[in-house]
């Protein structure tokens, strides 16, 4: 028999103030699982322990867009007092992940990324967003985009996503998954 991917696996990686970039993140390597074996990491755990990433070849990121890029601590502080206290705060973000990241010739965890986001439907028209600061970041340290990036849309800063992007977020984990096992040498 002819295998293709048996042996290759991935990692979503996500930051969530609101959590619907959560939802999009479980929804997503719910896709990929059709493909390759998946595990979900909060990105403040994968900060804590970056040996979580170490065995797989895929890191799919993501988290939400505050500013047009990545959060920062001030931009996450707002978003806990715009909730009036029901959102967790949060110590690290995709940012701090991405620069944490050693570069990918001294690192021995995956060869291949991709990025996404969420972001509110007012700011679809401005191409800043978390998933391309995010990209920036780990391209320049030798990683190489598995399939192009994504940003999903929330109606409001507190969701909920806009109808149809759940969906997306699955069509788009099945693509990446086929992307992934098409990388994989053929096993006979
Ligand atoms: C401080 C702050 C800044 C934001 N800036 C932007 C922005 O520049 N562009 C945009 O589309 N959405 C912006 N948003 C909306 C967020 O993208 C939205 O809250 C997020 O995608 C929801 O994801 P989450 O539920 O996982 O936190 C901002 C939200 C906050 C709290």
């Amino acid at each position: 028999m002819t295998n293709r991917g048996e042996n290759l696996t991935a990692a979503v990686v996500y930051e969530s103030m609101f959590g619907n970039c959560e939802k999009v993140a479980r929804q997503i390597a719910a896709g990929m699982a059709t493909g390759v074996p998946v595990k979900v990491v909060d990105v403040a755990d994968a900060v804590a322990d970056p040996s979580l990433l170490d065995d797989v070849d895929l890191v799919v990121a993501g988290g939400p867009t505050h500013s047009m890029s990545m959060s920062r601590p001030g931009t996450r502080a707002e978003a806990v007092q715009r909730s009036g206290g029901t959102v967790p705060a949060r110590n690290v973000g995709l940012r701090e992940w991405c620069v944490a990241l050693p570069d990918h010739a001294e690192g021995t965890g995956p060869r291949w990324v991709t990025t996404f986001d969420t972001r509110t439907a007012l700011g679809r028209a401005i191409p800043s967003s978390a998933s391309r600061a995010a990209a920036r970041i780990i391209t320049r340290k030798g990683y190489e985009m598995l399939v192009p990036l994504k940003s999903f849309l929330v109606e409001d800063a507190a969701g909920p996503l806009v109808d149809g992007h759940m969906e997306q977020a699955y069509v788009w984990g099945e693509s990446i998954a086929a992307a992934l096992r098409a990388k994989a040498p053929l096993t006979v």
